[in-house]
């Protein structure tokens, strides 16, 4: 590890954390500072530790955690790239006994642990990973303006208040080929309310599986399913509007809805005079039974009232529904909802189902869930 101590050491650094500890203080909701990274580097070297990876292969992802948020110095716009071009003059300055392919690999990995679209290398997923577990454990700091939007703040403040919202501590670990993330709260912390606007265990589960492994959440010790299936019940109606597949006579193929969804979002969404606040994305697959399938992309409203030519209405009636909840969108269309269903002793009408997406339908992240309603006995 002489290499790591060498730039853990740097004055230049350390000059550099000490910095971006100080700018972004009061700022923003993550610490991207001398903590945070250290924090990073220190899950880094579990992981890869854990996962039998050689010593050489811990060094560069502990060197890779160390300076993956130097660039912030000069500002959050597209600070991962930043980070790696800084990194890249301590890297090349020093000369240290590295192949170019292994600086490479660590640059890489600075470079994408931002948003965590690309990994390419072992040492990327685990700073990717290590990098989003902090930014969980410290998601609600005093500047909730930074949580995401379809949260409702009013709820959030309160149970800040409460105490609700209190993350101490989160801890890693692996277990066979299961990476456990633990987090600490208090008592009191509101599990449901955390739940419900958690967009990070994507990332997470995909840093995951590049390691060859899952992602396992715990709160306090206690598993967390985040793919979830319940049985629930309206105790209202819910009126959805929407762009009608069926009116716009569109093909039945994918391209065509996500075409829907795209003409929503650019022109529509948040401009509908009636529409439920905060919009929440909801497509209704309606006349399943029949030829005349019915896809209406759109949300609730108040009211139904007059609609344009190419939009339908669908009242979702008040019931017992399943809901099947989870952060991967692709999980929720292949689970064998009837062989659920079966179990649990409760028969699927099959004639429409929901689709709801509070995020928005683009945002795969956030917990969307399906509703099939339960046919009455
Ligand atoms: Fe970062
Ligand atoms: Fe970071």
């Amino acid at each position: 590890m002489e290499n790591y101590k060498r730039y853990l050491n740097d004055p230049d650094i350390n000059r550099i954390l000490d910095t971006v500890n100080t700018m972004y203080k009061d700022i923003f909701t993550v610490c991207h500072g001398r903590q945070h990274t250290l924090f990073v580097v220190d899950i880094v070297e579990t992981l890869l530790k854990s996962l039998d990876y050689d010593e050489r292969t811990i060094e560069l992802g502990k060197i890779a955690a160390l300076m993956h948020d130097i660039g912030n110095i000069a500002g959050r716009w597209e600070h991962a790239k930043k980070s790696a071009a800084l990194a890249k003059v301590f890297l090349d300055g020093s000369d240290p006994p590295f192949s170019v392919d292994e600086k490479q690999m660590v640059l890489q990995a600075i470079e994408d642990h931002s948003d965590g679209a690309n990994i390419s290398s072992p040492i990327g997923a685990a700073v990717l990973f290590a990098d989003k577990v902090y930014g969980t454990k410290k998601r609600l700091l005093p500047n909730a303006h930074l949580v995401p939007f379809y949260m409702n703040m009013t709820e959030i403040r309160k149970a800040k208040s409460d105490n609700e919202m209190e993350i101490e501590d989160a801890n890693v670990y692996v277990s066979g080929k299961d990476i456990i993330v633990n987090l600490i709260t208090s008592d009191t912390f509101n599990k449901k309310l955390f739940l419900s606007g958690w967009d990070i265990p994507l990332k997470l589960k995909r840093a995951a599986e590049y390691l060859s492994c899952t992602c396992r959440f715990q709160i306090n010790g206690e598993e967390v399913r985040i793919t979830n299936i319940e049985v629930i019940t309206l105790s209202e109606e819910i009126k959805v509007i929407g762009l009608s597949f069926h009116k716009l006579g569109l093909p039945e193929t994918i391209e065509s809805i996500e075409n829907m969804w795209k003409t929503y979002n650019e022109k529509y969404r948040n401009r509908i005079e009636n529409a439920v606040v905060p919009v929440v994305d909801y497509a209704v697959n309606a006349n399943l039974l029949t030829d005349t399938h019915e896809y209406i992309a759109g949300c609730t409203v108040a009211e139904v009232g007059e609609l344009d030519e190419n939009w339908a209405s669908f009242v979702i009636p008040s019931g017992r529904y399943i809901k099947h909840t989870s952060c991967i969108t692709s999980e929720l269309h292949s689970t064998d909802m009837e062989a659920w269903a079966k179990t649990n002793g409760v028969v699927i009408n099959k004639d429409f189902l929901v689709e709801v997406y509070p995020g928005g339908v683009f945002n795969e992240g956030s917990l969307n869930y399906v509703l099939h309603p339960i046919q009455s006995e």
